[in-house]
C-alpha cells in the first residue's frame, strides 16, 4: 500500500488527453488462481496536440506479459507508480497488451474480483486500470468488444455489456461468450460478469415499439426474491419515457447481484451490477422501506442510462452532472409512485442530517468540487443529495415545462459526449433565457447558507415586511462567501390557515408563488394586509438553507395545524421538538413543556392526516440533528438526557392513546408493498415504540405476538425492535436466537440480524466484538461490515458513550479495514471527522482516535486524505 503522496487532482489544470482510444477490444480469460487479459486499443493522437507526445496509460498491479504497437513489441517502456509510458511511432495504432492480475485476492472489489462464487467488475470511478493498462479517465470514450473465457462448469454465465454476438467450447472445459457495445463510453462503464447464475426474463415494450429483453441474474438461492426489481425496473422505463421522453436504446438490459459491494449498484451500460441487498426483495425478508430503497436504487441506475452514460462527464469535478441530477431524477419518481409529500419530507430530513454536517465539517466541498486527493472520497451526500437540491431549485426557479425543454435539449446537444455541470445549466438557460451565473454558486461554494428571517407588521398601513438576511461562514479552503440565489416558495396565512393574495415589491413569482433572494439583505414589502398574517416561508423546502425564524408559539401551532403546505405543517412540528430539545439542553431542564404535549395531541387527533405523515410529525429529531441543529459545542450527555426525558414524557402522557392505535392499525389486509399501507405499518411501529417505552407489559406482548406471527419483514422488525428497546433480556435473546436460527441462510436477513443487534439500545463495545467473532461475520463482505460497524456509530448512544470507549474501537477497526478495503474504511472516518462539534474531552478523545490513524503505518491514500483534513 501507498503511503500519501498527496497527489492533489484539480480541475484547473484539467486538459484534453493527448490520445483518445476509438475501440476497445477485450478478451479476459478466468483461470483458477489468476486471470490474464489481452487488449487491443485502436488509438489515435489528439488534432489539438503537437508533435508525438509520450503515451501515459493506468495501470494498477499488472503482470506484464506482452506489449506491442500494431504488430511490432515494445521493448522500451516504463512502469512504475500505476503508470506505463511508452513512445508511439505513429498518430494512429493499435495498443496491444497481455497482463495478468489476481482477482480472487482482490479485496478492494474495484476492478475484476471475485464475489463469492462469481467474477465480476466494478470500475468506478478509477477500477478499470486494475483490469488492464487503459487511459482511464471519463472523457475517452470507446466502443468496446469483450470475449470472456472461463470454465463452464463452474461459469456457465459470462456477460458483458452490450449485445451478445457469439458464443462457442473450448478445449479442456472452458467456453467463451463475445459481447459488443456499440454505444461509445468511458471505461468506468465498463462491466463483465463470470457465474453459475440464475436468469429471471421479462420484457418490456417501449414507446417506439422496440422489444427490450430484461433479464435479472442472481445465484440460485436467490432465484426467488427478483421479481420485484424487475417490476421496478419496468416502471422505471416507462416514467423516464414519460417525463423525460428518454426511451431505452440497447435491445437488452441486465442486472447482476452480487453479494460483495462497495455501494449500492453500478449503471454499467447496459449491465447494471447491483449489491445484492438493493436488488434482491421478497415480503418475507424485506421491510417497506428496503422495497422502497430498492426501487429507487433500480429506478436510479436505469435513469444513468441517459444522464450518465448516453451523456456522461467530462472529468470527475464534473461528478453531480450525472448523480445529482440521476438523484433528482429518481426522487420525482419515487414522488409519483408514492406520496410526493412524504418523499419530500424524508429527503429533507436525510439531507438536513446528513449533508449540513458535511458541509459545516473539514470536508466540506463544492457540489462542483475544486480539487480531490482520492475521488473516491467524492462520492458524498454532498455530490448526491445537495446536487439533487441544486437541479430541483432549477426547476423551481424556471418551472416544469421549461426543466424539460431543457433536458431535452440537454440529453440532444450532449448525446455521445462527456459534459460538464456547466453545459447542463447553459441548456436551461438557453430554453429560459434565466440567468444563471449568480445561481452557479451552488456548484462552487461550499457550506449551507443561513437565512434569518425578521417580520413587521404595520396594522396602520396594512402592511407586512419580511427581512431576509443570507450568510455563510467560511469553508475549508474558502474564506469569502458571496449571496446565492435562494428560492422561497412561500405563502401568507391568516388565522384559519387560508393563503392570502400576495402583493409585493420583490421579485415573486404568482405562478409559482417563489419569492427569489439575490443578496445578502432583502427587505420585502406585502402591501393590503388586513391582518397580522402567518408566514410559510420554504416550503417543500425549496433551498437547502438554514432558516432561522423566532416565532411565537400561537404562530407555530397554527403553521403545525393549519398550513396547506403538507411539508411545512410538519416542519412546523419538527421545529417546536427541535427549539424545546435546544432549550432544554441549554437549560440542563428536562421537564418538556405542554407546548410539545399540545402538538403531540393535536397530531394525534387530527384525522385529517395520513398514518404515514402522522408518523413523520409524532417522530422526535434524531440525535444527529439535534446535534446538527444546536450550532454550539455540544454536551453529548445532557443531549441524550433532554431527548430521552422528552421521549418518556409523551410515551407517559399518551398511553392509552399509543395502545389504542396500535391495536388499531393491526390490519388483516393481505401484504403489499404500496404507500398506504406501508404508512400504516410505520405508524405502528412508532406508536408502539412509545406504547412500549412506557414500561406498559401488554405493549411487549403485542411486539413479541407481532414478531411471532409476521407474515412480512415489517411487522417481524417493528416487533422485533420493540423488543430490542424495552424488554428483558432473556426475551431479547430469545428472539434473536430465533431469527438466526430462521434465517441463518439468507444473507440479507442475516444483516438484518447484525445490524438490529448492532444498533440496539445500550450495546456495548463487547456485543460489537462478539458479533464480529460470529460465524455470520466476514471482514471483506462491506455489507456484513457496515450492518455492525454503521449499525454501532449510528447508534448515538452507544457510540457516544461516557466513557469515550467507541472512538478508539472505531479507529483501531478502520486501520484493519483499510489493509483490505480502503474505500469503505474512509467512510467510517466520517463519524470521527466532526470532533469539532462536541465539547470538552468528548472532542479530545475523538481527535485522539483520528490521530491514531494518522500514525498508523500503511495507509490508503482514501483513508489519508479524510483523516488529515479531519486533523488540519
Ligand atoms: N455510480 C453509482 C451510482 O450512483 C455509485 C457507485 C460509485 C458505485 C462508485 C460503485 C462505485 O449509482
Ligand atoms: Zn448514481
Amino acid at each position: 500500500m501507498k503511503e500519501s503522496s498527496a497527489r492533489i487532482i484539480r480541475l484547473a489544470e484539467y486538459k484534453e488527453p493527448d490520445y483518445w482510444i476509438k475501440n476497445t477490444q477485450l478478451v479476459i480469460r478466468i483461470f483458477d488462481g489468476y486471470t490474464e487479459v489481452s487488449s487491443e486499443l485502436t488509438m489515435v493522437k489528439n488534432a489539438r496536440v503537437d508533435g508525438l507526445p509520450t503515451l501515459v496509460l493506468d495501470g494498477v498491479e499488472q503482470t506484464i506479459k506482452q506489449l506491442h504497437f500494431d504488430d511490432t513489441e515494445i521493448s522500451q517502456y516504463q512502469y512504475s507508480d500505476d503508470k506505463l509510458t511508452v513512445q508511439p511511432v505513429a498518430e494512429e495504432f493499435i495498443f496491444k497488451a497481455v497482463t495478468r492480475i489476481d482477482p480472487e485476492n482482490n479485496t478492494s472489489l474495484e476492478g475484476l474480483y471475485k464475489s463469492g462464487s462469481m467474477y465480476c467488475t466494478q470500475c468506478e470511478a478509477e477500477g478499470f486500470r486494475k483490469i488492464t493498462f487503459y487511459l482511464d479517465r471519463p472523457d475517452v470514450m470507446a466502443t468496446f468488444t469483450t470475449r470472456i473465457e472461463a470454465d463452464k462448469a463452474s461459469f456457465p454465465t459470462l456477460l458483458a455489456n452490450g449485445n451478445p454476438i457469439d458464443e462457442g467450447e473450448l478445449e479442456n472445459g472452458r467456453h467463451f461468450a463475445t459481447w459488443q457495445d456499440p454505444f461509445v463510453k468511458p471505461a468506468y462503464l465498463f462491466a463483465a460478469v463470470a457465474g453459475d447464475l440464475v436468469r429471471k426474463d421479462d420484457s418490456f415494450t417501449t414507446c417506439s415499439g422496440r422489444e427490450i429483453s430484461l433479464r435479472i441474474f442472481a445465484e440460485p438461492r436467490n432465484a426467488h426474491k427478483t421479481d420485484f426489481a424487475l417490476d421496478s425496473l419496468k416502471r422505471s422505463m416507462k416514467w423516464d419515457e414519460k417525463r423525460y421522453g428518454r426511451e431505452y436504446d440497447l435491445d437488452i438490459f441486465m442486472i447482476v447481484a452480487s453479494d460483495f459491494f462497495n455501494m449500492g449498484a453500478m449503471e454499467n451500460k447496459g449491465l447494471n451490477i447491483f449489491n445484492s441487498a438493493a436488488v434482491l426483495a421478497n415480503q418475507e425478508t424485506s421491510s417497506d422501506d428496503r422495497f422502497e430503497r430498492i426501487e429507487a436504487i433500480v429506478a436510479h441506475e436505469y435513469f444513468h442510462n441517459w444522464s450518465g452514460n448516453r451523456v456522461t462527464c467530462r472529468d470527475w469535478f464534473q461528478l453531480s452532472l450525472k448523480e445529482g441530477f440521476t438523484v433528482y431524477r429518481d426522487a420525482h419518481f419515487t414522488s409519483d409512485m408514492h406520496d410526493a409529500t412524504v418523499k419530500r419530507i424524508k429527503d429533507a430530513r436525510f439531507l438536513k442530517t446528513v449533508q449540513f454536517p458535511e458541509d459545516s465539517g473539514p470536508n466540506a466541498h463544492p457540489v462542483k468540487p475544486q480539487e480531490y486527493q482520492e475521488i473516491n472520497n467524492f462520492y458524498t451526500v454532498t455530490i448526491y443529495e445537495k446536487g439533487a437540491e441544486v437541479v430541483g431549485m432549477i426547476n423551481t426557479l424556471i418551472g416544469e415545462d421549461l426543466f424539460r425543454k431543457g433536458s431535452d435539449l440537454y440529453f440532444e446537444r450532449f448525446d455521445g459526449c462527456a459534459a460538464t455541470t456547466d453545459d447542463f445549466v447553459a441548456c436551461m438557460q438557453e430554453v429560459s433565457g434565466y440567468d444563471f451565473t449568480q445561481f452557479k454558486r451552488w456548484y462552487t461554494q461550499a457550506g449551507t447558507p443561513t437565512v434569518v428571517v425578521s417580520q413587521h407588521y404595520d396594522a396602520e398601513q396594512q402592511q407586512y415586511q419580511l427581512s431576509f438576511s443570507q450568510s455563510q461562514k467560511p469553508t475549508p479552503g474558502q474564506s469569502e462567501k458571496l449571496p446565492m440565489v435562494i428560492p422561497v416558495k412561500m405563502a401568507l396565512l391568516n388565522a384559519q390557515g387560508d393563503e392570502l393574495a400576495i402583493d409585493c415589491d420583490a421579485d415573486f413569482n404568482q405562478q409559482t408563488q417563489v419569492l427569489t433572494l439575490t443578496e445578502a439583505q432583502t427587505t420585502v414589502t406585502f402591501s393590503g394586509v388586513s391582518e397580522q398574517p402567518y408566514a410559510s416561508l420554504f416550503r417543500d423546502f425549496s433551498a437547502p438553507v438554514r432558516v432561522e425564524f423566532e416565532l411565537s408559539e400561537a404562530e407555530l401551532l397554527l403553521l403545525a395545524s393549519k398550513d396547506k403546505n403538507a411539508y411545512n405543517r410538519f416542519d412546523a412540528v419538527q421545529k417546536i421538538y427541535l427549539d424545546t430539545l435546544i432549550a432544554m439542553i441549554k437549560n440542563g431542564d428536562n421537564q418538556t413543556p405542554s407546548l410539545v404535549l399540545d402538538v403531540v395531541r393535536a397530531s394525534l387527533a387530527d384525522n385529517a392526516l395520513s398514518p404515514a405523515i402522522k408518523s413523520l410529525m409524532l417522530a422526535l429529531p434524531s440525535y444527529q440533528l439535534l446535534v446538527d441543529s444546536l450550532q454550539q459545542k455540544v454536551d453529548a450527555d445532557a443531549l441524550v438526557a433532554a431527548r430521552q426525558a422528552m421521549k418518556q414524557s409523551i410515551a407517559n402522557s399518551f398511553k392509552a392513546e399509543w395502545a389504542e392505535l396500535t391495536l388499531s392499525l393491526q390490519s388483516e389486509q393481505a401484504y403489499q408493498f404500496n404507500a398506504e399501507q406501508a404508512g400504516r405499518r410505520e405508524l405502528q411501529a412508532l406508536t408502539l415504540s412509545y406504547w412500549a417505552e412506557t414500561g406498559d407489559a401488554a405493549a411487549l406482548d403485542f411486539a413479541k405476538a407481532l414478531y411471532q406471527q409476521a407474515n412480512n419483514q415489517t411487522d417481524r422488525l417493528n416487533g422485533l425492535k420493540a423488543v430490542l428497546d424495552n424488554g428483558s433480556d432473556a426475551l431479547v435473546s430469545d428472539l434473536l436466537d430465533d431469527f438466526y436460527q430462521r434465517w441463518h441462510e439468507d444473507t440479507q436477513m442475516v444483516e438484518t440480524w447484525l445490524l438490529l443487534q448492532a444498533s440496539a439500545k445500550g450495546v456495548t463495545i463487547d456485543t460489537i466484538k462478539a458479533l464480529m467473532q460470529h460465524e455470520a461475520f466476514d471482514i471483506t463482505n462491506p455489507n456484513k461490515v457496515r450492518s455492525v460497524l454503521a449499525g454501532f456509530m449510528n447508534n448515538f448512544t452507544s457510540y457516544h458513550q461516557k466513557d469515550f470507549s467507541g472512538y478508539d474501537f472505531i479507529a483501531q477497526r478502520i486501520i484493519q479495514l483499510d489493509a483490505i478495503n480502503p474505500q469503505v474504511a474512509a467512510r467510517f472516518v466520517t463519524a470521527l471527522e466532526n470532533w469539532k462539534v462536541f465539547s470538552g474531552q468528548r472532542a479530545e478523545a475523538m481527535k485522539q482516535a483520528l490521530q491514531s490513524i494518522a500514525d498508523s503505518q500503511g495507509r490508503s491514500p482514501d483513508v489519508s486524505e479524510k483523516v488529515e483534513k479531519a486533523l488540519a
